[in-house]
Formats: structure tokens, C-alpha cells, sequence
């Protein structure tokens, strides 16, 4: 890799500008997941032992009027933070102003401070002016002010060009990535643009539309393109079958007609699904062929799609998969992830990669979140990356 990292600057009693992605679900105040919190970790730790003044930066959800304020603090996050540290961490409820400046000047070497939401910026005033989200100039100089390094361990925050991360990086003089994103962007690297053969891309989830850019960049790059999920169907309505009350995106038959020929081969689909005649998790009706009847809908691959799966990933030495096989959030519609999930985890000597955000949050929850060589932290982040574009968050970091 190319760009700074972590080792190629000094932090010795310096005041350093950390960008990570505390974005975390949030119930009623309570995180229900603290894996981007436990990701940023390694960063952390070493900041600390290495004497910096660590300064922490994030984004949680999106603000668009002052009333989202209120349920958008990141002060739960601190409060976990804290305790995932076993350190303290202090907290500041604000983006700007004295009391902030006051803190950060008062830190020692090895403390740890955090910024309220970055996003707060988004609103000012009742009027929604986009500070953060639009990179405003002012506002990067600004935070960049406050300290003398940025490091940018926000992986999952790489494809947007925001003020916390670019406006920052090119306001300051010396900038480098954590190693969180060190080891993703060395990941991704070595299983979408360094694959070893036979390569195996598996594609899912509910939309063509949302992978168009995936399936254009892997085509060039995979062995086979295993396609489930919702997006099947409209792959069926193109090769002119019935699908029922299927998904069907009927803009993007012409675009499914044109992967399927440009493919050659490549794109392996279901060959039968488990149904049902309404969107709910009721008990699955299963069918054979591809064809189903006018009244039931497609929500999971059936058995026998997954053994095709199966075998046509016995022997591959890198898999890349994004999007699940059905609607895995549903307790009877959930056998073709798990199963997919199971065949990947059984390979041996193979790189196996999850990004994106459905499918990473499939596999944790299915409980098998050491089984990958990789599970990405970055929903459209890594998204962006299997689609072959640039990561502004990434791309202003100076190289080496
Ligand atoms: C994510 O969860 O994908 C990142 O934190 C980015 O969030 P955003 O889509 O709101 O920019």
C-alpha cells in the first residue's frame, strides 16, 4: 500500500485527529452492536501507548433538523467506549467552541477525548446547511486546527468526501490511515483486485439496481458470479419466466438480459426457490424449476440451488460475497444465507471475503463472524470498493 500509515508518522506527545466510524445501531440509547467500536480498537491502543493526545471524530446516523439532536449523541458511544478502553474517555458535547478547545489543550499523553456527533454540523440553527455532509471549507480548517496529525480509521465513512475526514486531511500538514483501514484497504486489495484463481463472487440481496456497478467490475475479475437474493428474479423475468409475485425491476430486464449474455457463462442463478404467497415469515412453500405460479413470491433459494452453490464453491481459492440469498431476517427464509455462510466457512486455504453491509450483519448474527478471512466494516464503503471506484476518504491521504 501506498499510503501513510500509522507507522510512517511520529505521535509522541502530539495532539492527533482520529477519524473513525462510531455510526453504530442505536436502540432506545442502547448499542446493540459495538463491532466498529471493537474494530478501532487496535488504532487506540496504539495511539495510547504511543503517547499521543487522541482526539476522536465520528458521524452517527443522520441529521437533518434539530429535533434528531437529541436521540443522535454519541455520548452512549463514549460511555461503551470507555469501557472497551478500560480507560477514561471524555466525552465533550459539542463540535466547536471554547469548551472544546479548552479540553483538547488540556490533554495529557495516552488520554482520550471524543466530539460530539460530526453531523450536528448538518444543522445549524434549525436550517439544514450540510456543513459536515458537504465538506465545508471553513469547518475542515477548523477541526484540523485542533490538532497536528490526522489519522483516518474510518473505513466505513471512505466514500464520502466529508469534512471530517477530506475537509480535514487537506487541511492539515501531516495525515495517514489507522489500522483499521490499513488492513481493509489490504484485504479488499488482495480479494477483489488480486484475487487468486479460481475466483467465486456470490451476489445478492434485494435489487439489481444496487449492484450494477458490482456486477459490471466483477465480471472482469471473477471466475463464476453467483447471483441470489431478490435481484434473481429479475434475471428469471429476462430469460422469460414466470416469476409470480416476485421482486421484478422491470427498468433493469434490458440491463439483466445484457449481464447474461455479456457473461459468457459466468452468471450461475438458482434453479429453485422457497415461497411464499405474501412478504412475511410464514412457513415456506418450496418449488421446483424456476417458473412459479402467479401467486407466490420468491423470498429464499430452495435446497437444490444450494447444493449447485455448494459445488461451485467447493474448489474456489477466493470468494467475495455481498448481498444475502433471501430474506434472512425471516427465521423460514433464512436457509440459503446460513447455507451459504456454512459452504464458505468450510473452505480451507481459501480468502473469503464479506462486504457490504447485509451481508456482513448476516454472517455476525448467524454466528460466524471468525470464519471469514475478512468481514468489512464498511457497508458502502466497501460497496464503492467491489465496484472498482475511488474512496475520496482514502485518496487524499498522503503516500508514502
Ligand atoms: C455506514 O454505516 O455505511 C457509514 O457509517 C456511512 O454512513 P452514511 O451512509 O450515513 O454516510
Amino acid at each position: 500500500m501506498n499510503k501513510k500509515t500509522l507507522n510512517d508518522v511520529q505521535v509522541i506527545n502530539k495532539t492527533v485527529l482520529v477519524r473513525v466510524d462510531f455510526n453504530v445501531p442505536l436502540v432506545n440509547g442502547i448499542i446493540t452492536d459495538d463491532n466498529r467500536i471493537q474494530a478501532a480498537l487496535p488504532t487506540l491502543n496504539y495511539l495510547i501507548n504511543n503517547g499521543a493526545k487522541i482526539v476522536l471524530l465520528s458521524h452517527l446516523s443522520r441529521i437533518k433538523e434539530e429535533a434528531d439532536k437529541a436521540k443522535k449523541s454519541l455520548a452512549p458511544v463514549a460511555k461503551r467506549l470507555q469501557e472497551v478502553l478500560n480507560r477514561e474517555v471524555k466525552f465533550v458535547p459539542h463540535t466547536r467552541g471554547l469548551e472544546l478547545e479548552t479540553a483538547i489543550k488540556a490533554l495529557k499523553p495516552g488520554e482520550v477525548l471524543l466530539m460530539e456527533n460530526t453531523r450536528f454540523e448538518d444543522v445549524v440553527n434549525g436550517e439544514l446547511v450540510k456543513n459536515e455532509s458537504k465538506n465545508n471549507d471553513a469547518l475542515g480548517k477548523y477541526w484540523a486546527s485542533l490538532g497536528e496529525i490526522f489519522v483516518n480509521d474510518a473505513f466505513g465513512t471512505a466514500h464520502r468526501a466529508h469534512a471530517s475526514n477530506v475537509g480535514i486531511a487537506s487541511n492539515i500538514k501531516e495525515n495517514c490511515v489507522g489500522f483499521l483501514v490499513q488492513k481493509e484497504l489490504e484485504m479488499l486489495s488482495q480479494g477483489i483486485d488480486n484475487p487468486e484463481h479460481p475466483f467465486v463472487a456470490i451476489i445478492g440481496g434485494a435489487k439489481v439496481s444496487d449492484k450494477i456497478g458490482v456486477i459490471d467490475n466483477l465480471l472482469k475479475k471473477a471466475d463464476k458470479i453467483l447471483i441470489g437474493g431478490g435481484m434473481a428474479y429479475t434475471f428469471f423475468a429476462a430469460m422469460g419466466h414466470n416469476i409470480g409475485k416476485s421482486l421484478l425491476e422491470e427498468d433493469k430486464i434490458d440491463l439483466a438480459k445484457e449481464y447474461l449474455e455479456k457473461a459468457n457463462g459466468k452468471i450461475i442463478l438458482p434453479i429453485d426457490s422457497a415461497t411464499a404467497e405474501s412478504f412475511a415469515d410464514v412457513k415456506a412453500i418450496f418449488t421446483d424449476g424456476i417458473d412459479l405460479p402467479d401467486n407466490l413470491m420468491g423470498l429464499d433459494i430452495g435446497s437444490k440451488s444450494i447444493k449447485l452453490f455448494e459445488d461451485e464453491l467447493k474448489d474456489a481459492k477466493t470468494v467475495a460475497w455481498n448481498g444475502p440469498m433471501g430474506v434472512f431476517e425471516f427465521e423460514n427464509f433464512k436457509t440459503g444465507t446460513v447455507a451459504i455462510c456454512e459452504a464458505i466457512a468450510k473452505l480451507k486455504d481459501s480468502f473469503t471475503l464479506i462486504g457490504g453491509g447485509d451481508s456482513a450483519a448476516a454472517a455476525i448474527q448467524l454466528g460466524f463472524k471468525d470464519k471469514f478471512t475478512h468481514i468489512s466494516t464498511g457497508g458502502g464503503a466497501s460497496l464503492e470498493y467491489m465496484e472498482g471506484k475511488t474512496l475520496p476518504g482514502i485518496e487524499i491521504i498522503q503516500t508514502k
